[in-house]
């Protein structure tokens, strides 16, 4: 099956004008044209990888609508809407929700003040859901979606702040691997990990690395594409069997994201 990726060009994404992350500082200047240059190049990797990339509208006013990953959680045929913590990303649910069921997807909704930021805090590694909680996504909101898909959901506790989205220190690949930070977790999540995934498959990210957003990457098989990292983690996910593309995605780093936020994978 091909692998499917919504992304939303960075047409309105400039200068960061609000902070809802430990990244984002006001006034930082992004330059509108890198940012679209290097989100052109990271599709055309995906794409050169086999995978497809449908793009939806980018809105004015709405910089951080280029984060499709914080769309919705799909399953299946159904997309359970993000309920944004911060205000300034909630008008961009409605987007997210249009372009959704115009795709075919079947729309489900948290109830009001369950937030939840969809792929960006919930991410499948097999059958297994892991979702990261109490940064942006409400703990009530993972029971929610559990009873509302039937599925079994792994809650993993974000403890440092600038892992404030589990796609940001937790990576699940192909095959059981994960590339993940261990400091992001509590200690009890660090203990679900590591029972979940056997050592030989652990990818452990410095913090220089984990910084870096190598755990933000798109994984299609046995490839990785991340933003620029080190030889040492390139080497490690090479013995693994991991290929890896990198691009500089610094100019989304302002805003607190890298190439897995800049994309929601559909299939
Ligand atoms: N500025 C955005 C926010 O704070 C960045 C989102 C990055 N997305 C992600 N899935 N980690 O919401």
């Amino acid at each position: 099956m091909t692998a499917k990726f919504l992304m939303c060009p960075p047409d309105y994404y400039n200068n960061i004008d609000y902070e809802i992350n430990p990244w984002m500082k006001k006034g930082t200047g992004c330059d509108n044209k890198v940012s679209i240059d290097k989100w052109n190049e990271l599709k055309n990797i995906i794409i050169s990888l086999g995978g497809e990339v449908v793009t939806m509208q980018a809105q004015p006013g709405q910089p951080d609508i280029v984060f499709t990953a914080n769309a919705a959680l799909i399953y299946k045929d159904t997309a359970v809407i993000s309920r944004f913590r911060p205000p300034e990303r909630q008008p961009e649910e409605k987007f997210y929700a249009e372009w959704l069921e115009k795709q075919g997807f079947n729309l489900e909704y948290l109830p009001e003040n369950m937030h939840f930021e969809g792929a960006g805090d919930a991410l499948f590694s097999g059958e297994t859901l892991y979702s990261g909680y109490i940064t942006r996504t409400d703990i009530t909101a993972h029971t929610y979606i559990a009873y509302l898909l039937n599925l079994k959901i792994i809650s993993l506790e974000l403890v440092d702040k600038r892992f404030y989205h589990l796609d940001t220190c937790f990576c699940p690949l192909s095959e059981g691997y994960l590339i993940y930070y261990p400091n992001a977790f509590d200690e009890y999540a660090n203990k679900i990990i590591e029972k979940d995934f056997p050592e030989e498959k652990r990818i452990i990210a410095t913090e220089q690395e984990a910084l870096g957003f190598c755990c933000n990457a798109v994984n299609i098989d046995r490839s990785v594409i991340l933003n620029n990292t080190t030889d040492r983690l390139k080497n490690e996910l090479k013995q693994k069997g991991f290929d890896t593309y990198e691009v500089d995605l610094t100019e989304f780093m302002k805003a607190g994201g890298s190439a897995k936020c800049l994309t929601l994978r559909l299939d």
